[in-house]
């Protein structure tokens, strides 16, 4: 029997997804389930962390079954589904990230949002952590210090920025350099994930505690983290490409460290030469480098 969705619910399920695309969340399951007495009783969405570790019913979203049709017209797409050149798919990320205030780093001195920049259709992505005052500036990451040591990283296997794709889990620099708050890559990281779904990288690395944890995460120390391979797949987005679901990543320290303990730089090169492995490079002559 067709029943007619209460207007008052439909408007604020409608405010409820659009909040939730705000924050770059797109997919939502449902699940028909006998109509609830109270109508207006609050919907349960599930985080797309904890939508990764559970089966799609378990994960499904708890709303009154309803045989109006257009009830979930308010449910978008992200913009690059079914966008098969990842230039394009990028770019709509990027508008879609817009001139971010998602979080409280946009009024706390950033003077831009810093997106990413390399190949596209990179085998090799490396994530770091947050834009610094150079990155900031100029509105691309790791161009400071650090990431003058990471384009030799880069360089010391072969290949060069161009090739390889470089984020960050933040795109706005937090004031002062501060690690970024749990919130604050909660927030952000669901637009990296979209990134790394369009791009669909063989290898992620990820430069540093942070980066590692918020990827992984796990809370572990850097030299439990390092090491070894794991199955990457981006929380919450899904590739259209139904060949890649998954990343192998590895985790190394982060420039910034190895600028201030350079002995750890062997450790380092072990880690890359893993990745360089995987991805079949052979490291060049010193004197190509
Ligand atoms: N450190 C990072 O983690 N990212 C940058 O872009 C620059 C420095």
């Amino acid at each position: 029997m067709a029943s007619v969705l209460d207007p008052e619910l439909k408007r604020a399920l409608a405010e409820r997804v659009r909040f939730y695309n705000e924050l770059g969340i797109y997919d939502f399951y449902r699940r028909d389930v006998t109509p609830v007495a109270d109508e207006t009783a609050t919907v349960n969405f599930i985080q797309p962390e904890q939508r990764e570790e559970m089966s799609p019913r378990k994960a499904a979203v708890a709303v009154p079954a309803a045989p109006d049709e257009n009830m979930f017209e308010v449910i978008s797409s992200r913009p690059e589904t079914g966008v098969s050149d990842p230039i394009k798919a990028l770019k709509l990320i990027r508008e879609d990230l817009g001139d971010c205030t998602r979080c409280r780093l946009a009024k706390q001195g950033r003077k831009q949002i810093v997106f990413g920049v390399g190949n596209p259709e990179a085998e090799l992505m490396f994530i770091g952590e947050a834009p610094g005052a150079d990155e900031d500036q100029q509105g691309e990451p790791f161009v400071g210090r650090a990431g003058q040591l990471l384009t030799n990283m880069i360089k010391a296997m072969g290949l060069s920025r161009e090739q390889v794709y470089i984020a960050n889990i933040i795109k706005c620099r937090p004031p002062n350099n501060r690690t970024p708050e749990r919130d604050e890559c909660e927030t952000c990281s669901p637009f990296l994930m979209r990134q790394i779904a369009t791009i669909k990288p063989k290898v992620i690395v990820a430069l540093g505690a942070v980066a590692a944890k918020t990827l992984l995460a796990i809370s572990d120390s850097m030299s439990n983290l390092r090491g070894r391979w794991y199955d990457f797949r981006p929380a919450g987005a899904r590739s259209n490409d139904p060949n890649w679901t998954s990343a192998k990543l590895a985790v190394t320290y982060h420039p910034a460290f190895l600028l201030r303990d350079p002995r750890q730089k062997g450790e380092a090169w072990k880690d890359l030469q893993m990745a360089m492995k995987e991805l079949g490079l052979k490291a060049p002559k010193k004197s190509d480098v």
